[in-house]
Parts: C-alpha cells; sequence; structure tokens
C-alpha cells in the first residue's frame, strides 16, 4: 500500500471580501501630453475614450501603491494583516527581476512568513491572480488571499510615442478573496497566444540593452533604454474579434446569462474596444458598463480592480451585485469570471456581500 498523502480540507466556495485601490495624485489631461505626439485632445478623446490618466510620481512605486490599496481591501473585508494568508500580485512594469513585488508588500504590510509571488499576464494579470486566489481558497491552502493588480507603466512610456504615451497610466487595485456561504467567484476562461506577442511587447530586452550599453561604451555611440511598444491596430483586431468567445465562454461556465449581470467590468483599454464588446455580447440597457478609462486610462493589471471601486463608489453597482471581468493584454493573453461585486470602504454598504463570511 503506497503511503497516503493527505489533501487540504477543502472549501466550497469563494468570493471577494473586500476591495481597495490607489489612484496617483496627479492627474495629467490631454493637453499637457499632445505636444509630444503631434496629437489633440479631440483625436485622444475620440480614439481611446481617454480624458486624462493617473501618472505616479517617483514615491507612488509599485510597492507603495500596492500597500495602499491593500490596506483599503483589508478593512473593505473587516480583516487585518494576520488574516491573510497568501499575497498574489499583478503586475507587468517592476523594474526588477527580484525578489518579487508581492513579498515586500506582505513585509510591508507586517505580514510575517506569508506566502508571496508576483504574476505576469499583461492586461490580463488581475483576473489571472483572481483565478489563482479562489482556487487556493477553495482547495483550503489559503483562508485569506491578498490580490493585487499594480503598474506604473510610465516606466517603460516613451513620452514622444503616438501610440502607446496616451494610453498607458499608473494605479493599484487590491481584493481580499476568501471564504463564502455561496459561490462569489466563477471558474475561470482563460488562455494565451505567444504567436501574437509582438502586439503589445517591451522592445528589447535586457540582455540586448546591455550590449548596447557595453557597445555604446568602446565606440561613443548613444542608446536607448527598452520600452513598451503595441501595433495599435493588431490588438484593437484580437480585441473585437476575439473577445466576445472569451466574455461567452466566462458566462458559460458560470451558469449565467447577460440577462443575470448587473455590470460589466472589462479591462479599460480603450472605449471604442468597450462599446464594440457591449453592442456584440447585447448587453441590456439594465447592464452598468465599468468606463473608468475616461479619468484613469489604460493601467494594465490594476484596470479592473481600478474599474470595479469606480462603479461601487459611484453607485453604478451595489456589493453583491453580478458582474462580469474579462481582462485582456500582452501575450496576447486574456482571462474572464463571473463575480459577486465586493464592498469598498467609505461608501454605505446597502446589501452586504451575499454569504461571504469574513472571519
Ligand atoms: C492606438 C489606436 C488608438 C490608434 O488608432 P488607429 O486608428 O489604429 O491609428 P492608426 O495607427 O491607424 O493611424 C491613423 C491615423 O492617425 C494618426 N495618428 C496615429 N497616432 C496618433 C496620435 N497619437 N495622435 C494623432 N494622430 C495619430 C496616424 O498618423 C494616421 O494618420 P493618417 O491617416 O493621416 O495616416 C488604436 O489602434 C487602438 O485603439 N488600438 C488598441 C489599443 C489598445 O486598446 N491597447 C491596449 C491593449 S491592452
Amino acid at each position: 500500500m503506497p503511503t497516503q498523502i493527505s489533501t487540504a480540507s477543502r472549501t466550497e466556495h469563494a468570493a471577494i471580501l473586500g476591495l481597495g485601490v490607489y489612484r496617483p495624485r496627479r492627474s495629467v489631461p490631454n493637453s499637457e501630453i499632445v505636444d509630444a505626439i503631434e496629437s489633440s485632445d479631440e483625436w485622444i478623446k475620440t480614439r481611446s475614450g481617454i480624458a486624462a490618466r493617473g501618472w505616479a510620481d517617483p514615491d507612488e512605486t509599485i510597492v507603495a501603491m500596492s500597500v495602499a490599496a491593500a490596506k483599503d481591501a483589508m478593512t473593505a473585508a473587516g480583516i487585518t494583516a494576520s488574516d491573510v494568508d497568501t499575497v498574489v500580485l499583478a503586475t507587468s512594469s517592476l523594474m526588477v527581476l527580484g525578489p518579487s513585488a508581492g513579498a515586500i508588500v506582505a513585509t510591508k504590510l507586517g505580514m510575517h512568513n506569508t506566502p508571496a509571488y508576483d504574476v505576469s499576464a499583461g492586461c490580463a494579470g488581475f483576473c489571472y491572480a483572481l483565478a489563482n486566489a479562489a482556487s487556493l481558497v477553495r482547495d483550503g491552502q489559503a483562508r485569506h488571499v491578498l490580490v493585487i493588480g499594480v503598474e506604473r507603466l510610465t516606466d517603460l512610456l516613451e513620452p514622444t510615442d503616438r501610440t502607446c504615451a496616451f494610453i498607458f497610466a499608473d494605479g493599484a487595485g487590491a481584493a481580499i478573496v476568501g471564504p463564502s456561504t455561496t459561490e462569489g467567484i466563477g471558474p475561470v476562461a482563460w488562455g494565451s497566444d505567444g504567436s501574437q506577442s509582438a502586439a503589445i511587447r517591451q522592445d528589447k530586452d535586457f540582455q540586448e540593452y546591455f550590449a548596447e550599453v557595453a557597445k555604446a561604451e568602446s565606440t561613443g555611440g548613444t542608446t536607448v533604454r527598452p520600452y513598451i511598444r503595441m501595433d495599435g491596430r493588431a490588438v484593437f483586431r484580437w480585441a473585437v474579434t476575439f473577445l466576445e468567445t472569451a466574455c461567452r465562454d466566462a458566462l458559460d461556465v458560470a451558469g449565467v446569462t447577460v440577462a443575470d449581470l448587473d455590470a460589466f467590468v472589462p479591462h479599460q483599454a480603450n472605449s471604442r474596444i468597450i462599446d464594440a464588446l457591449v453592442k456584440v455580447l447585447a448587453l441590456p440597457d439594465s447592464v452598468s458598463v465599468a468606463r473608468d478609462i475616461v479619468e484613469t486610462g489604460n493601467t494594465s493589471a490594476a484596470s479592473i480592480p481600478m474599474a470595479m471601486e469606480e462603479l461601487l463608489r459611484t453607485g453604478a453597482a451595489r456589493p453583491g451585485d453580478t458582474a462580469l471581468l474579462v481582462g485582456f493584454g500582452a501575450g496576447l493573453a486574456y482571462a474572464g469570471q463571473v463575480v459577486r461585486m465586493p464592498p469598498i470602504t467609505g461608501i454605505e454598504q446597502p446589501v452586504a456581500n451575499a454569504g461571504a463570511s469574513a472571519s
């Protein structure tokens, strides 16, 4: 008889028990960036929906923004750092390869010996991390998981790049995932396609850059540091042709139809992509659609929790509402799931997060 290996005791359901965000102090209107990219406020608003974006100051680091968002999420969930078992942090703009930002954030929050790691899945990062967290909770591997989506994309932006400079932005969103008496996070529908990785990418890897630097040192030439680049048309085409399937898959695996939805929270990539998805999915007018991009820009892994917070803060959605999330971007990777909207701090919570239990 082989030795029996025990499994952790499983929990049936998981939910988002609390949500928090950090928005950079500095809001940058289109008028401040149009000269560098030979553009106009009207062109940017028409092509992307963006009127302003949050750009972080030097002290608003990946770690600092994550810690601030996490504190609000824990307060909203009614737990403290000592209740958190695991930290999963999604980002694509950390400027060091190690240690993980998750580990530093855990320590800054006063956690000790807590598993913490980073996930890299571009703008789908938050939904990947959320799926990961829900599985850990249901599997009994963790009771409360702190999920963070955070970016400082300005560190990768060339100010004169006409395709990227007006789109990308900074910020953080955090969620506490924990046990629930009813399901609050549906199964994830996800995937990736490395054959289209050129559509959004860092334009050179660090080995290439270091080789350039070494050559410049010996020849006296100049170097250009790595930047984020995007083939806007390719991304747009993929998003409006493929993502309907991703959304429908996420609804199907959760056993939910568009008629059951209260809110739709797509990645805040571009208003025209959001409009196209609303149309092909034939969302009823009663569904609140997140449009945080107008004042926030595209914050990649942070965009979905930030957009959820905006819907809750403005009253367009309420805790307990049924929402479809879908993240998509570099990879090309995507992930979608149906969730119950969580509580946030600072607003009245008319509907308790159905069945959630923080204790
Ligand atoms: C980036 C994007 C807005 C560019 O719009 P587009 O219509 O594809 O723009 P094109 O590159 O085809 O250029 C169209 C025209 O606008 C001009 N243009 C390009 N960038 C411009 C800018 N920033 N300001 C003003 N004009 C610009 C071009 O020169 C071109 O002019 P022409 O017709 O006289 O030759 C669009 O491709 C897009 O939204 N893509 C998806 C991006 C996205 O969602 N990314 C996030 C993924 S996570």
